[in-house]
Order: structure tokens, then C-alpha cells, then sequence
């Protein structure tokens, strides 16, 4: 399978979307349209390069965001400046539709995800995800993520690794 990823736009279909978590199709289907363009979150969706145009196989929504020094590991705080909060994107949501399950759509958004992070012009130096439940947790563990000791279910990436791969 192939795929192609692209900002949201009105020709893409919001109401057929199920990945089989409930509120992350509600999201899709009735708020990210508006989250996007109040500029509260950038939403992208993969489209199959060889089905329907309009059909989204899956999405994920990228925000600007901060992590309190406080929050950090012990270790990673001692090598940050002193300042009260650490810029950072946050993925907020990412979904895969039942159909697309299994077949790397995960992990190539999640990739999409990153690299368009990296070419933002704005500076940031945590790449964070919320994790809605134990399963997603384990997904993104399964990526070299770390769990903030304060919030077991927000995890980060840093720049500095990322930039390493
Ligand atoms: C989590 C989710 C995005 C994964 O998407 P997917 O397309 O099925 O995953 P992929 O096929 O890209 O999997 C890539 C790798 O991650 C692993 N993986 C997938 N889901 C996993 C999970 N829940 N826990 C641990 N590893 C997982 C796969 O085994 C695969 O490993 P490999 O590269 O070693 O073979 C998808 O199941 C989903 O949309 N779930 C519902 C919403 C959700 O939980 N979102 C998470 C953020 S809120």
C-alpha cells in the first residue's frame, strides 16, 4: 500500500472516518476542521496514492506546544536552560483507519509527523505525543519514546536524537 500525506482540505471525506476509538473519529469528523482553521492545531491525512481521493486512511494533528522543566527527568532538566517552560510540537492526535490497520500507515505518519516538524522554521526542542490509553502508550514506546515521570501518558522524542537518526 501507498500512501501520500496532505494538509486537510474540504474535499476530503470527514464522516466515513473509524479507526475504532470514538473520540478520535468525533474529533475528525465534527472539530478538526475548525481546529485547523482557528490555527489550534495543523491536521494532515493520508490519502490513498491508488483509491478514492477524497477517502482518508488516516490522520494525526501537529500543535505548538511546552513541557514545564519542572515535568522533566532529572537528567534531561540538568542540560536545559533555566527557563520555567520547554518549547515543543506536540502530536496531539493520530489515527489509522480500521481498513489501514497493520500495514505501516502508523509508523509512516508518525515519520510524516517528525520531518514536517523538523522544517518548521519555528524552534523547538521536544517532539511530544499524548497517549490516549495503554495501547497507543505502547505504540509510541515501541518508537524509542520516553515517558514524562509526572505524566505517565505524555512521552517525547528530543530534537537532538531525532536529528541523530
Ligand atoms: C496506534 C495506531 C496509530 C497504529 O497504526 P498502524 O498503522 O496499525 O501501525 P503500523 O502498522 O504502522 O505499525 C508500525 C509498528 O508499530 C507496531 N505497533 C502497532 N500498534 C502497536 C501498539 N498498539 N503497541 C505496540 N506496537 C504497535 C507494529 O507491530 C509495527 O511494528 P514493526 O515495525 O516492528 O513491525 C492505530 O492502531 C490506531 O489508529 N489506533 C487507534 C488510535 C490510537 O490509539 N492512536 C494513538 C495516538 S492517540
Amino acid at each position: 500500500m501507498s500512501w501520500r500525506c496532505v494538509p486537510l482540505s474540504s474535499a476530503h471525506d470527514r464522516k466515513t472516518f473509524a479507526c475504532g476509538v470514538a473520540e478520535l473519529d468525533e474529533y475528525f469528523r465534527n472539530r478538526a476542521g475548525q481546529d485547523q482553521k482557528r490555527g489550534f492545531a495543523s491536521v494532515y491525512v493520508a490519502e490513498s496514492e491508488t483509491g478514492k481521493k477524497d477517502a482518508v486512511c488516516g490522520y494525526y494533528t501537529l500543535s505548538a506546544a511546552g513541557v514545564l522543566l519542572e515535568n522533566l527527568p532529572e537528567a534531561l532538566k540538568a542540560k536545559m536552560p533555566r527557563y520555567p517552560s520547554v518549547p515543543a510540537v506536540r502530536l496531539g492526535k493520530l489515527a489509522v483507519s480500521l481498513d489501514c490497520r497493520g500495514q505501516g500507515l502508523g509508523e509512516y505518519l508518525l515519520i510524516d509527523a517528525i520531518r514536517r516538524s523538523l522544517s518548521a522554521a519555528v524552534g523547538w526542542t521536544l517532539f511530544v505525543v499524548d497517549a490516549k490509553d495503554e495501547s497507543a502508550r505502547c505504540f509510541f514506546l515501541h518508537f524509542g519514546f520516553t515517558p514524562l515521570p509526572k505524566e505517565e501518558r505524555t512521552l517525547y522524542l528530543r530534537r537532538k536524537d531525532i536529528e541523530k537518526l
